[in-house]
């Protein structure tokens, strides 16, 4: 219900300032008065310095001075004082960086990925941002696509686990609280499916894989209590996604009770003209304010065509209210009325941002991120060993834009050379071609070939580590690839460095899965490297000395090759699955398996693990599930024990494999501890042909294990 001071600002606004409060530009256009030429940004967007006095909230201003200098003038010629709302893409941490998202999916640790939110929050916030448009929910299964960096990754349980502890982390008990920010679901909805892996490209999917696969995260996320959802760019059953009636009345205000503001992303409603859905901005503001669209972001729609849509009776003035009312609640929510700078503070930002309990955060967040991916006993390194010779090459070996997407160069980053040199005081240390590679966006596609001078420098080390690909810049937004292979220059690196009859030690730097299977032989270890953010290097030094143990476990599947893709652990089983009597006439390629490279939920470690007993029983509450994990190595290890279910036989097909729960347990040396999952009927509820949310009675797989590929299973009847 809103307050009376909203109701008194409803009445005592203008249509044009109503309007304007619905529109978000860039900082750059409050800079602008009489004196200054109007051409560029203001031209284009055909406004006046009239219409930036109303305008309601802006995005990606950073610095508290610059902050709070900018509300303050805005708050001098606001007409009835409404303050300016600051939002920006604070998206895996703001000065401390954390691991991407699609890493800290990796870490299976939803308090982790809360813990990243909440650093973000409190240096953004002191920098005078309110919101943030994150965490990105959107659940992917391509890695062409860039912006899989972004996601937690291909798993709609998983992916809902971990948006609703970037909310929390974010917004806490309360966003208006000091050194929280307002949370911002997006892209709403289905943006990771983009066929071909190719950025804003188009989205067919059906409303059940829409509702089984897409759907979860973002309800996760709004169940804990995000103030904003961001539109897609894509159409979602051929309508751009954020004119969409079914998504956002339907879906998102009916059936899910969000009450919050929707904003479209960038210039999204002015696309509903390129996606031929709208014939001009009128049309376009029409159909997207209609849909229930709240704030347009870079485009400027609104302020041209909203006054006389309400004339012609195309939009209703309750429908400019009822958008104008969910911004003005959510800048009440945040105490802006009362406080319109919150927790701006020059003097907080520059005590709290890159602070050691910050940067400590991010280095137990990075090495929970990491995934070892093949280890045959070279690691961990011995960091004790006098004089340990340690070759150093690659493109990332001494690197410091090791961050990811969204966090640009950011200052104070631990190179891997800098981590190891800290974590290996006794070692020496020999790099060799570690030149920088260049990003595809500015037309480099390789490193220079010094591949001869480097195995010629490397050539008497006892190991050799191999850091390797891609550039951040072709990670994240408009960052498609089609060709996932390291560059020509770095497989050959590797190639020729495994000819010197070293160890060989690859990591992977990469904001996606890469085409790594050509380099396997050539690597005695893999671990897979993400972009790990401002402690990259020691993290990753922790992990390679066994200071810390490794336990990532992918939440995305790695392909053979890209030929592949999708290739996705919850798939269903097709009518001639690989295996079945049909032989030669099986669902299969000739050239390649149908198994990824590396499945959802692996991960290796250096302890080992063994699993037993598993035992599944019907009980009044649906079923419960336990396992006997033990660690037969010598080493305290973290398992996390997943556990899916398959649905046999239902009204519709069902996945294969569903994860429906994780737990995370520390074994010491030889412990073995049960752990146990409780599967209630309604956990196993889904979409039926009629988009029915139902549970079906039947027979049930429930499978524990390390991996969607490594499991027991126990099969069990379930009634009503
Ligand atoms: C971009 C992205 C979106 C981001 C927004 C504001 O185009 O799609 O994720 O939050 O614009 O920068």
């Amino acid at each position: 219900m809103a307050s009376q001071r909203i109701e008194e600002l409803l009445r005592s606004m203008s249509l044009e300032e109503k309007l304007g409060e619905m529109t978000q530009l860039a900082p750059f256009f409050f800079g602008v008065d009489e004196s200054m030429d109007l051409t560029g940004p203001m031209a284009e967007l055909g406004l006046s310095p009239e219409d930036i006095k109303c305008v309601g909230s802006t995005l990606n201003s950073f610095g508290a001075e610059q902050n709070i200098a900018l509300q303050k003038k805005h708050m001098a010629e606001q007409p009835h004082g409404i303050p300016l709302l600051f939002m920006a893409d604070v998206i895996h941490g703001y000065r401390t960086v954390f691991p991407i998202p699609l890493a800290m999916g990796c870490s299976f640790h939803p308090a982790a990925c809360e813990k990243a939110a909440e650093v973000a929050a409190k240096e953004s916030s002191a920098s005078g941002i309110q919101l943030t448009f994150a965490p990105m929910a959107d659940l992917v299964r391509d890695p062409r696509w860039g912006r899989v960096m972004e996601s937690p990754g291909e798993d709609p349980y998983l992916n809902a686990r971990m948006t609703e502890a970037a909310v929390k982390g974010f917004q806490g008990e309360d966003p208006k609280a000091p050194g929280r920010i307002a949370a911002c679901i997006k892209h709403f909805a289905g943006y990771g499916a983009a066929e071909g892996g190719r950025d804003y490209n188009t989205v067919d999917i059906s409303a059940g894989t829409l509702r089984e696969y897409y759907l979860p995260a973002y309800h996760a996320g709004i169940d804990a209590g995000a103030k904003m959802v961001m539109t897609s760019f894509n159409i979602m059953d051929r309508i751009p996604a954020g004119a969409n009636e079914m998504l956002f009345d339907q879906i998102l205000r009916k059936e899910w009770g969000f009450t919050g503001t929707v904003i479209s992303d960038f210039a999204a409603a002015n696309e509903t003209i390129v996606h031929g859905y709208a014939k001009d901005g009128a049309e376009a503001a029409q159909r997207y304010i209609h849909a229930g669209c709240d704030i347009e972001m870079m485009s400027s729609h609104y302020i041209h065509y909203g006054k006389e849509l309400v004339e012609q009776g195309k939009l209703t003035m309750e429908e400019i209210d009822r958008s104008v009312r969910h911004i003005l609640e959510l800048k009440e929510e945040l105490g802006l009325f009362e406080n319109p700078f919150k927790d701006a503070d020059a003097e907080r930002e520059k005590a709290l941002c890159l602070c050691p309990e910050h940067r400590e955060a991010a280095r137990q967040v990075a090495r929970e991120s990491v995934v070892l991916l093949k280890n045959e006993q070279v690691l961990p390194l011995d960091a004790n060993r006098e004089g340990l010779k340690v070759g150093l090459a690659g493109p990332f070996a001494v690197s410091k834009n090791i961050l990811g997407g969204w966090a640009g160069t950011g200052t104070g980053v631990a190179s891997l050379e800098a981590g190891l040199r800290e974590m290996m005081p006794k070692a020496e240390f020999v790099t060799g071609m570690t030149e920088e590679l260049g990003a595809m966006q500015d037309g480099i596609f390789d490193v220079e070939d010094h591949v001869a001078e480097a195995c010629e420098a490397l050539k008497e080390c006892d190991v050799i580590i191999a850091a390797v690909g891609e550039n951040p810049a072709d990670t994240g937004e408009a960052a498609s690839r089609t060709c996932l292979r390291l560059s020509p220059n770095q497989e050959k690196l590797v190639y020729e460095l495994k000819k010197l009859g070293k160890p060989v030690v690859m990591l992977v730097f990469s904001g996606r899965p890469l085409e790594i299977r050509p380099m396997l032989p050539y690597a005695d270890a893999v671990v897979q490297a993400w972009f790990l953010g401002t402690e990259a290097g020691t993290a990753l030094a922790d992990i390679l000395t066994g200071a810390y143990n490794p336990s990532g476990r992918l939440s995305i599947s790695f392909p053979q090759t890209v030929g592949q893709i999708p290739v996705y652990y919850n798939h269903y089983n097709t009518g001639r699955p690989l295996g079945s009597a049909e032989g030669r006439y099986a669902s299969r390629y000739l050239d390649c398996p149908n198994e990824p490279l590396f499945p959802f939920g692996y991960g290796l470690s250096y302890s080992e693990f063994r699993y037993s007993d598993m035992r599944a029983v019907v009980d009044d509450e649906g079923i419960l599930a336990s396992v006997q994990v033990e660690n037969i190595s010598d080493v305290v290890g973290v398992e996390t024990v997943q556990c899916y279910t398959h649905d046999l036989a239902g009204s519709v097909v069902r996945p294969l494999m569903e994860l429906k729960g994780f737990e995370q347990i520390e074994l010491a040396a030889h412990e073995k501890k049960e752990v146990s999952f409780r599967i209630t009927r309604d956990m196993l509820r889904f979409h039926n042909d009629r988009l029915e949310f139902v549970f079906e009675p039947g027979e049930f797989d429930i499978m524990i294990g390390h991996s969607s590929a490594d499991v027991l299973t126990q099969r069990v009847t379930l009634g009503e």
